[in-house]
């Protein structure tokens, strides 16, 4: 999302300073809170394998166990791991290509893509002292085609452009595949849910995460919910590192080799009247390894209120948020610093 109250993109690579080979982690980096109360465990907790092919295919046998996991991941966990989802393979493999050759590009280079609240850079640093993420990125306006601001698209690798388009669309056909079922498991209308998202803004977030000396007090990406519809993450070469909350603890979403996972955003949250769940996350370092990822996010079209539909708020139940304008929800998200959790907690109607 952008709008003209964000912030713009602050410019260095923790690529280039990690690669100096640092003895210590400087001081912007560490994050006391990391060693809190707060507990990492995997211990039964189990985030939902979903088999899409069983979501699409014919075979209506399969189809109902599938269709609930779907529906009660979207409730409970906010998450879930996409497996057998179709994608194009020559559009994964080619993106899984393109994008760490672009990284691998001098900083002097990546930084002709940088623009006021889109491209190569930092998002969301507000202050002097504010911790700082374990990470860079690139920020790209996708789709619809009218959104792209290609001057932010690196020219290289070559294919950078065509690649992301490609992915861009296999993204997009995903995305419809999962809001008509969920929509089915909502029991709401599917048209008018697609005609929700139609247009939207799809954007991407191209992460990378460099190797920490002592990743025990960094992060890659600070906690936070995604406040769009629904985001799909491709972890590019298949390193660890995705956490989800849950109850208080830190729970690792682990690799599972080609699964893409899939989360609640913050809207969609609004829309389901809470009954699906943005549910907050944060990204861990590796030691040894660098981490790449690309998160797609889908919003809703600009045209649509964001909250609760009236559908959703059942007999004897009341909204749970407010319903704010599209451009509001843009601007609450930028302008007031409000990320993670604190965006949907402001939202929230006292009934
Ligand atoms: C994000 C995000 C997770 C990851 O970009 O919003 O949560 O594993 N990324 O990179
Ligand atoms: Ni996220």
């Amino acid at each position: 999302m952008t709008n003209n109250n964000s912030k713009p993109l602050q410019l260095w690579s923790v690529q280039d300073l990690a690669s100096e080979n640092l003895e210590s982690v400087p001081s912007r980096y560490i994050r006391p809170e990391i060693d809190d109360k707060i507990v990492v465990t995997s211990a039964g907790i189990e985030v939902p394998v979903i088999d899409l092919s069983k979501l699409i295919g014919h075979d209506t046998h399969f189809f109902m166990e599938e269709f609930e996991k779907l529906d009660l991941a979207c409730q409970e966990r906010g998450f879930s791991r996409l497996l057998n989802h179709g994608i194009d393979e020559e559009a994964l493999k080619k993106m899984i290509e393109d994008v760490p050759k672009f990284f691998d590009l001098p900083f002097e280079e990546k930084k002709q893509c940088t623009g006021e609240n889109e491209g190569y850079g930092q998002a969301l640093v507000f202050d002097e002292e504010q911790k700082l993420d374990w990470g860079d990125m690139l920020a790209l306006r996708t789709q619809p085609d009218s959104v792209r601001n290609y001057k932010f698209w690196p020219a290289h690798p070559l294919t950078f452009r065509e690649t992301t388009n490609k992915y861009s669309s296999e993204m997009e056909r995903i995305k419809t595949i999962l809001l008509g079922l969920m929509a089915k498991n909502l029991g709401i209308d599917s048209k008018k849910l697609m005609k929700m998202f139609n247009g939207g803004l799809q954007s991407m977030r191209i992460n990378y995460y460099p190797p920490c000396p002592d990743p025990s007090k960094v992060l890659g990406i600070s906690p936070h919910s995604d406040p769009t519809g629904i985001t799909l993450l491709l972890q590019l070469n298949e390193v660890d590192g995705l956490q989800i909350r849950h109850d208080g603890q830190w729970i690792p979403i682990k690799i599972l080799p080609n699964a893409i996972p899939v989360n609640i955003g913050d809207s969609f949250e609004m829309l389901t009247n809470g009954r699906y769940s943005s549910i907050e996350h944060r990204v861990v370092i590796n030691k040894e390894k660098e981490r790449l990822t690309v998160a797609t996010f889908h919003q809703t079209n600009g045209s649509v209120p964001i909250g609760p539909l009236s559908e959703l708020i059942h007999k004897g139940e009341s909204a749970k948020y407010n319903t704010i304008s599209y451009d509001m929800f843009e601007k609450l998200f930028f302008s007031r610093k409000l990320y993670g959790k604190s965006l949907l907690d402001r939202l929230k109607r006292e009934n």
